[in-house]
This record gives structure tokens, C-alpha cells and sequence, in this order.
């Protein structure tokens, strides 16, 4: 249901307050900004409660729809319906494994990865743009861009084309895997490859934000960050409101760690949980500044030159830094690094065990696996993994890694002559 509620914009430490309609990014003093909702006017509206979510049968724009807009009262209960521009993105499965669960010493009934490379162009980066694309629109900005490692472009690329407004992507050269440059190209968007990183990338949208209006798409929007915290509400339904030990995933941009922060923090004020699950944020060792920060209590962050065969996580100065401290502060979270070995192992095993996801997903589960082992992470918790992105995302690593490597799992193709004696060597 539509409702006229009073949605803003608040900086979140000075907590200054701007309009929900007013095209900015941070506030006056360079803080970011909360999307904050009018919760107390919402809950007087709809009975906001498990049961209301776990019941309740959405559609959107006539469609069934669960997902994103399953919980749109908790995302923007400002906008008409008929604005939202959605792929139906969201619902994504929550699989157990055996094979992963006994990889990594977990119980099997109690592990759990919520697979958000299922997503229409797969990878969560969907269920944000979903609103950011919907809001660009309603605020009538002429252009969308996004600086990317990768899976936000080929996420903006798809809703620019839905939503028929011109989209410019900043890719670094050389450093994004081939399905999802494949993805900006064929969905038809603008894509400059720059001679630089993606921090570089970064900066320069900030700019072109600044001094030529362009619309910025990244989780430095408020509004993605919005849409990324359904991940977090449709793993409570999805467990029928038990809440898990620990939620494990990777950390670059942060956009997720402080949207999973903000979605489990209003989940416990509008009563829906009494107690929020503890977060472990990994990062690869080559782009890890936010680990580095964390062991130094937060003192600072020291921006890096980042490099690990994880491209998407592949960020040296994660914009999303201050709000992801307060979400490690809220659920009284770690953060972890791992090796690009360590991924890599992980990825074989996520891969065969039939499931498979991109190599900065898989970070996830290397991290779980350092987690368990040094005993933060006890093998009798209840432990949700996010695998982030889609498997077919960057085929070339997996190609290189069962060509070349000499691993239990390594699994190189078989040449053989079209004949029934070298087939049967097989069988
Ligand atoms: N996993 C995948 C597959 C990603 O694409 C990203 C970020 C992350 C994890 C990290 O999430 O930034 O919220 O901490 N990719 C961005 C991009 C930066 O441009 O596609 P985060």
C-alpha cells in the first residue's frame, strides 16, 4: 500500500537532515548520509511484524514479487508503485551443503549460504540498484554512472536500459573479469575503461558528481544501500525468524556491511528481532584496509593500492568506511582476511560442491574457514554465508585454476579421439 510517509535524508553522525528529494550524497560537512523512515507512521499503517512478512503476498506492478519490494514499507514507502523500475530482483535461495558443512568443520543442519548470485544479472548489486534507479528516475536525473570492479556496472547497465536513461560505467583496465564486462557491453551502456584502479575510478565519479551532475549508482548512494538491506530481512524469514550465530561475507566498497548493519539495526527497533547475529567481514590480504583498521580499534583508515585475484573486491579506500564501522559496532562484529590461495581453495570447494560463485563470493567461505579454525567461530553455531556474486562472472580463473593447478579438486577437460575404447578409460 501506498503510504505518504515522510522519508529523509540524515548525516549520520551530526545528524543533520536534508529532504528524501534533494540530489545529494553526503551532508554539508562530508558525512555520509541514512536514508532514515518514518517508522512509528509505518508500523501505525501496516501491522509491521514477522508474521506480516512471513504472510504477506506482494506483487509489484501486477507481478508477484517477494524479494526487494516484499519489504517495501522498510525501503522507500514514499514512492508510488507504478514509479518502481524491478526485474523482481531478490529471493534468492538459501542452500545448505553437506559437502561445504564438512569441508569446514560446521554442522550441517546449522550452515547456510544465501546466494545473491542469483539475482537478474547475477549478483546482489540488483537488489540496490532496483531503488537507485527508481529514485534517479523520480528525481529526474539526466544521467546514471557508477565507478566498478565489475558487477555494479553490469547491474546499472541492465537498469539503465529498462529504465531507458543513458548510463556511463568507469571499469579499471585490466581488472574486470570477463562476464561482467561482457554484461556492461551487451546491455548497452556507456563503459570507459580507465587508465587507473578502481579507487581511481572512485574519485573521478565523485567528481563528474560534483561538477557535471552525473548520477552516481554506487553504495555511496543511500538508496542502494537501501535495497542491499532485504538480503539481511529475507534470511530471517528464510530461518522463520531464528536468528543465526554468525553472517559471514566479503567487504570492498562496504556497501553491504553497512546496509546489513542498518537492515539488522531496524529490524531489532521496529521489534522484529531482540538480538543481532555478529557479523565477520573478509577481505582479501591484498585489499584489506578495513581489516587493517579493525585491528587498529579504528584509528583511522590508511587507504591501500589494492591487489588480489578477488577483482571485485579489488578496493583500496572503501567509501562506506564510517557507516561499516557502526554496523561492526551493532553486531559486536569481526573482520578477517584471507589469502588469494585461501579463496581460491575455498572457491574449488564452493564450486564442486555444485553450487559455485566468483572468486570475491568465496571469501565468504576461506574466511569461515580461518574463523573456525582459530575457534571464533565454534562448530556448533548457526553460520550464514552471502555468496555475492554469480560463477559464469569470471570464468577465466576457473579455467586457469583447472588447467593448471595440481589440487585434490583440480578437474583439467580430457582430450580423446571419437571412439568407444578411449571413452570407456572413462567410465
Ligand atoms: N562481492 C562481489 C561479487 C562484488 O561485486 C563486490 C563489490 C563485493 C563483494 C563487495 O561488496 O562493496 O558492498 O563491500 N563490487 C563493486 C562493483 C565494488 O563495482 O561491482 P561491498
Amino acid at each position: 500500500m501506498y503510504v505518504n510517509m515522510k522519508s529523509l535524508l540524515k548525516s549520520i553522525t551530526s545528524g543533520k537532515e536534508y529532504p528524501l528529494n534533494e540530489v545529494r550524497f553526503t551532508a554539508d560537512n562530508g558525512e555520509l548520509l541514512d536514508v532514515i523512515h518514518d517508522f512509528d507512521a509505518i508500523k501505525k499503517q501496516n501491522n509491521i511484524s514477522r508474521e506480516y512478512f512471513s504472510n504477506k503476498r506482494s506483487t509489484i506492478n501486477g507481478q508477484p514479487s517477494g524479494g526487494v519490494w516484499h519489504f517495501r514499507e522498510l525501503v522507500m514507502p514514499d514512492l508510488p508503485e507504478s514509479e518502481i523500475i524491478s526485474k523482481q530482483e531478490g529471493n534468492t535461495r538459501l542452500y545448505r551443503s553437506k559437502k561445504i558443512s564438512a569441508w569446514l568443520g560446521l554442522n550441517k543442519e546449522k550452515f547456510f549460504l544465501k546466494h545473491e548470485g542469483e539475482n537478474p544479472t547475477g549478483s546482489f548489486k540488483d537488489r540496490g540498484m532496483t531503488v537507485a534507479i527508481t529514485m534517479a528516475k523520480h528525481l529526474k536525473q539526466r544521467a546514471v554512472t557508477c565507478a566498478s570492479t565489475g558487477n555494479t556496472s553490469a547491474s546499472l547497465a541492465a537498469y539503465a536500459s529498462e529504465a531507458e536513461m543513458p548510463g556511463i560505467v568507469l571499469i579499471p583496465k585490466g581488472n574486470v573479469a570477463v562476464g561482467k564486462i561482457s554484461q556492461a557491453l551487451a546491455y548497452g551502456t556507456k563503459t570507459l575503461v580507465v587508465n587507473g584502479d578502481f579507487d581511481d575510478c572512485m574519485r573521478l565519479i565523485r567528481e563528474a558528481q560534483e561538477k557535471l551532475s552525473a548520477y552516481p549508482l554506487n553504495s555511496i548512494n543511500p538508496f542502494r544501500l537501501e535495497g542491499q538491506k532485504t538480503i539481511m530481512w529475507e534470511i530471517l524469514m528464510q530461518l522463520n525468524w531464528q536468528i543465526p550465530d554468525w553472517i559471514v561475507f566479503p567487504g570492498g566498497n562496504l556497501g553491504n556491511t553497512s546496509a546489513f548493519g542498518k537492515a539488522l539495526h531496524e529490524a531489532k527497533e521496529l521489534g522484529l528481532i531482540d538480538k543481532l547475529p555478529r557479523f565477520a567481514v573478509i577481505q582479501a590480504e591484498g585489499a584489506s584496509p578495513f581489516y587493517k583498521a579493525y585491528k587498529n580499534n579504528f584509528s583511522g583508515l590508511t587507504p591501500q593500492k589494492a591487489d588480489t585475484i578477488a577483482t571485485a573486491i579489488k578496493i583500496g579506500d572503501p567509501v562506506n568506511y564510517t557507516k561499516a564501522i557502526r554496523a561492526i559496532k551493532w553486531t559486536n562484529g569481526i573482520v578477517e582476511s584471507v589469502t588469494d590461495e585461501e579463496i581460491l581453495d575455498a572457491k574449488a570447494n564452493v564450486d564442486a560442491a555444485g553450487i559455485g560463485a566468483e572468486p570475491a563470493s568465496c571469501a565468504t567461505v576461506a574466511g569461515m574457514k580461518k574463523l573456525i579454525a582459530s575457534g571464533e567461530i565454534k562448530s556448533n553455531e548457526t553460520v550464514v554465508g552471502i555468496l555475492t556474486g554469480n560463477i559464469l562472472k569470471d570464468p577465466q580463473v576457473i579455467v586457469d585454476y583447472h588447467f593448471n593447478r595440481k589440487t585434490a579438486l583440480a578437474n583439467p577437460p580430457h582430450d580423446i579421439e571419437a571412439t568407444i575404447d578411449e571413452l570407456k578409460h572413462f567410465l
